[in-house]
């Protein structure tokens, strides 16, 4: 089921600069696409060619929909690859601190695409998460830039929750929240050659807190370089949490300068303090490897693995690592409660 595109390559040029004009590309009205349910797509690829500078404007009121750059739903079944190819060093809502406040709730979505690429972009002074991921299967994030200030709250680089294979490489994502975070219902995530600060780091988590959440499995970190960040690779769920699981999760090869808490399992996650401790989190986690982690914390644990009393943590390991606290007291080096 699809459209028929009667064009070989589809290209969209944006010329946006700072001004709050947007257009509108109808493929129906332009090339005469016809979404009657019974063509085929064509099997070349989609191409999505950003050129310029988008700009958010400073009027919320601007937008019709909270949400201001979306790819919706391009879960073409016939089609081999979509291609959403932007070109280079591109910003998507430069702001100041002062302006994002009063931004409309605006982060790049990407729900249900299916084979794409998306290189060579950076999302700057977003107002919330950077960028969304949802519901995708096979997509690569490559050169992606994600530039937000370090005191912007509940900016996120990339969330990405109920995907299954996402790749995000080579890229360099400076925040105030986490650079990575990890929602239910990820499969196969593939993170390699990411610089990561400053930022809360690269969290899997928080989970529990809701319902029919579903299971994590397959995340594998690798090649990264985490720098000046709250935390470093961590897995967190809520106390007195719904049911749920995450698995097959893999730390490797990764260099922190700086770090707080730069390994931590924490299933006592609980930031304001509203939530009841005494309930165990019901989150079972398994098959979990931290290995050859190496470099600087600026907190006094280093490794902390705070597991669940009712559901502990299954097959845990920990190799090859080397963290050196650099500051006044001594290093209480492992915290264990399994
Ligand atoms: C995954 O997506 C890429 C495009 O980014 C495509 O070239 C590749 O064939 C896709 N892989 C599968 C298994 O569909
Ligand atoms: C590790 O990451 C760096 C970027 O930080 C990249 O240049 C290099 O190719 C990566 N190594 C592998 C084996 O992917």
């Amino acid at each position: 089921m699809g459209l028929q595109l009667n064009v070989v390559v589809l290209s969209l040029l944006l010329l946006f600069t700072s001004t709050t004009k947007a257009e509108v590309f109808d493929i129906v009205a332009k090339y005469q696409a016809k979404a009657d349910g019974k063509t085929d797509i064509s099997t070349a690829p989609i191409e999505f060619k950003l050129q310029g500078t988008v700009m958010a404007p400073a009027d919320p009121h601007f937008f019709k929909d909270p949400n201001w750059v979306v790819f919706n739903n391009i879960d073409i079944s016939h089609c081999l690859e979509v291609e959403l190819l932007m070109a280079k060093e591109q910003q998507l809502g430069a702001r100041t601190t002062a302006l994002r406040t009063n931004i409309a709730n605006h982060f790049q979505l990407f729900n249900f695409v299916t084979n794409a690429m998306i290189r060579d972009i950076t999302t700057k002074d977003s107002k919330q998460f950077n960028v969304n991921v949802l519901g995708c299967k096979n997509v690569t994030f490559e050169h992606f830039t994600v530039s937000n200030p370090e005191d912007s709250i509940n900016t996120d680089g990339i969330h990405l929750g109920r995907s299954d294979g996402v790749y995000i490489q080579y890229s360099d994502i400076k925040t105030g929240d986490d650079c990575i975070s990890v929602g239910d219902g990820m499969k196969n995530l593939h993170v390699n050659g990411v610089s990561c600060g400053p930022g809360h780091g690269i969290s899997v988590g928080s989970l529990g807190k809701f319902q029919g959440e579903g299971p994590i499995e397959g995340i594998f970190i690798k090649n990264c370089t985490i720098t000046g960040t709250q935390n470093g690779v961590r897995i967190k769920s809520w106390p007195a949490s719904y049911p749920g699981t995450a698995s097959d999760m893999h730390f490797e090869d990764i260099k922190m300068d700086n770090v707080g808490n730069p390994i931590l399992i924490d299933q006592e996650y609980c930031p304001w303090n509203l939530c009841n401790l005494k309930m165990p989190s019901k989150i079972k986690l398994s098959k979990i490897s931290f290995k050859n982690i190496k470099g600087t914390c600026s907190t006094k644990e280093a490794v902390k693995l705070v597991c669940s009393s009712s559901h502990p943590c299954d097959n845990v390991e920990l190799a090859n690592i080397d963290l050196t606290y650099k500051g006044p007291m001594d290093l209480q080096h492992l915290v264990v409660q399994m």
